[in-house]
């Protein structure tokens, strides 16, 4: 690798361009949760920020009507991203979120939001 190319990955060694593994939450939301979901992320817990090897989220709202939001997680590795799912920060992460799921079925409701991740490798950048 030339000079000028280790320098810019360099610079962003801690950044999602940095990442090697990419970990996509495609979240659903009823229309009434949407904005208590968005308020959750906009207040979130932060808890992820100190796993080692985490490089950063980006949680985009859809355009389009009824598609789902996408939490999109940047990792150095896979080994770092399965870490975080068996740590209590991903539990603090969650509390608020979980908690209202907990309480929509306690109520006999549906669930406000569905959930359904993808992993992805970063093959260039
Ligand atoms: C049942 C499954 C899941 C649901 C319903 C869910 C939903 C949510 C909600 C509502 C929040 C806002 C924070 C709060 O609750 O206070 C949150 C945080 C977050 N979620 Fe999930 N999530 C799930 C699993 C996952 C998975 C598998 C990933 C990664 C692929 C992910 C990535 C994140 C990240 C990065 C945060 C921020 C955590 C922090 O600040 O520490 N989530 N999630």
């Amino acid at each position: 690798m030339d000079q000028e190319m280790t320098q810019v990955l360099d610079e962003h060694a801690d950044t999602p361009q940095a990442a090697g593994f990419v970990a996509i939450n495609y979240i659903t939301c009823t229309p009434d949760y949407r904005q208590r979901f968005e308020e959750l992320f906009r207040t979130r817990a932060h808890a992820i920020d100190r796993m080692p090897g985490f490089l950063g989220v980006h949680v985009l709202r859809p355009q389009r009507e009824g598609e789902p939001y996408l939490v999109v997680s940047y990792w150095q590795s896979e080994a770092h991203f399965r870490a975080w799912l068996r740590s209590p920060e991903f539990l603090e992460g969650h509390r608020r979120g979980f908690e209202d799921l907990r309480q929509a079925k306690e109520r006999g409701e549906e669930p406000p939001m569905h959930s359904d991740f993808r992993t992805y490798e970063v093959i260039a950048r």
